[in-house]
Parts: structure tokens; C-alpha cells; sequence
């Protein structure tokens, strides 16, 4: 059973919506647990390509599939991505990349892999708190969350950020293709039938287009204190 006094702020958006980095930020900061969990979907398909397993064999692979999928987060420090620990093994440069996102976006479609993943997400519900980043953190998973926020930006400032994080990561992607991948997957994303990408209707919206990360924090710190 998960502990419900666990306070839970949950952080949805797009990709490039600076979620990831304010997520961190928060989980830093207030010393909490993060739950990434675009990571988790993503990891979960570079785990079944990994083991060849196709998504119409999911149901049959269910019961090895749960037995053998062990995440853990690692919230890193400022400027590096959250880490990604696999089964002991650090697999965040693995499943950070474009390919695996095309991957995860068809399998996060799937309402086999979301009823799959929901539990292993109610998982990181520890004490003494809970960062949860994603798209539909607080529309589906944590309903009852204390703080739920909601950031968005424009297309070309999110393909910018993009660029920048697999450019630090090494890898060079051209600009145009990073935009169109981003149209395609937001769009996937937000008119999918099992928990589209939307804000909860308690949570505060922040556009982050014109916004340093110290400011998006400032910004929460005037809604709200932990
Ligand atoms: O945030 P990130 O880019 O790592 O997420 C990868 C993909 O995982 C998203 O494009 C989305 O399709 C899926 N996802 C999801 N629900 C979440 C988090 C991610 O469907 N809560």
C-alpha cells in the first residue's frame, strides 16, 4: 500500500517544457524523491527491445517483464540529466535519445503499458516527499497531489532546449527534423485516447518561453510553500 501522507508535487508538459530541470531543481532543493517518468516509460522500451519483446507480446512477457524491471532515480546535480539506474546499471545516456522517444511515445499510447507502469510509478510515493514529472502526473497518477503545476513553451524554444541537451549528450540533430519529431510527438502525445498530455484542472500553468529556470522556481515559490 502507498503511503498517502507522502506529499506529491506533480510537474507535467511538453518535451522541452522545463519540467525535467525544475523537477530536479524542486528534488534537490527540498531534499524529495523524484519520479521521472518519461524516463520510466522509456526505459521500459529500451528494456523490451533489449529483450526483443514486441508490444502485441506484452500480455505473455507481463510476468518477466515485472520481475526484471527495476528503476531507480538519481536526481544528479544542476546541468546534468536525472539518472537512470536499470537494474544497478546507469542506462541514462541509453534511453535519452531521439530513437527510444519515438519508441516510448507508440508504447505510452498503449493502455497495457499504462496500466502496467501506474503502479510502479505509485512505488516512488516515499517520505518525506515526491517530485513527479511527466504528462499526465496529475491528471491520472497522483490526483490528490498538493501542488500540481503545468509548464508550457513555445515549439521553437522547446527544439532549442532539445538540441541543447543532446548536443551535451553528443549527439548533433538537425534542427528542422528535431522540430518536426517534436510537432509529431506532442500532438501523439496530447490527442491519444489513454491519458493525453493536458493540464489538471487545479493545476497553475506557467509559460516557461521567456523564463530562466531560477525564475520558474520563483514563480512556484509564489503560489506556494512546502
Ligand atoms: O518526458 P520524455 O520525453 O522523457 O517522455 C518520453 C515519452 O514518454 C513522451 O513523449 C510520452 O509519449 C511518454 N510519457 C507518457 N506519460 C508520462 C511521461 C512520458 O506518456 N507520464
Amino acid at each position: 500500500m502507498n503511503d498517502q501522507t507522502v506529499p506529491v508535487i506533480t510537474i507535467d508538459g511538453p518535451s522541452g517544457s522545463g519540467k525535467g530541470t525544475i523537477a530536479q531543481m524542486l528534488a534537490l532543493d527540498l531534499e524529495w524523491n523524484i519520479l521521472d517518468s518519461g524516463a520510466l516509460y522509456r526505459t521500459l522500451a529500451y528494456f523490451m527491445l533489449e529483450e526483443g519483446i514486441e508490444l502485441v507480446d506484452f500480455k505473455k512477457n507481463e510476468q518477466f517483464i515485472n520481475k526484471n524491471f527495476i528503476v531507480k532515480f538519481d536526481p544528479a546535480a544542476i546541468g546534468e540529466p536525472v539518472k537512470v539506474i536499470f537494474n544497478n546499471i546507469d542506462v541514462t545516456n541509453k534511453v535519452r535519445t531521439e530513437e527510444i522517444a519515438k519508441e516510448t511515445s507508440h508504447l505510452a499510447a498503449n493502455r497495457l503499458i499504462r496500466d502496467f507502469i501506474k503502479p510502479c510509478q505509485r512505488e516512488f510515493m516515499l517520505h518525506p516527499g515526491l517530485i513527479a514529472d511527466g504528462r499526465d502526473m496529475g491528471t491520472v497518477i497522483f490526483t490528490d497531489a498538493k501542488l500540481k503545476i503545468f509548464l508550457t513553451a513555445s515549439i521553437e524554444e522547446r527544439a532549442k532546449r532539445r538540441q541543447t541537451q543532446l548536443k551535451r549528450q553528443g549527439s548533433e540533430v538537425n534542427m528542422r527534423l528535431l522540430l518536426q519529431e517534436l510537432e509529431k510527438r506532442d500532438k501523439k502525445d496530447m490527442e491519444r485516447e489513454h491519458s493525453p498530455l493536458k493540464p489538471a484542472e487545479d493545476a497553475v500553468t506557467i509559460d516557461t518561453t521567456n523564463l530562466s529556470p531560477d525564475e520558474v522556481i520563483k514563480e512556484i515559490n509564489k503560489i506556494h510553500k512546502y
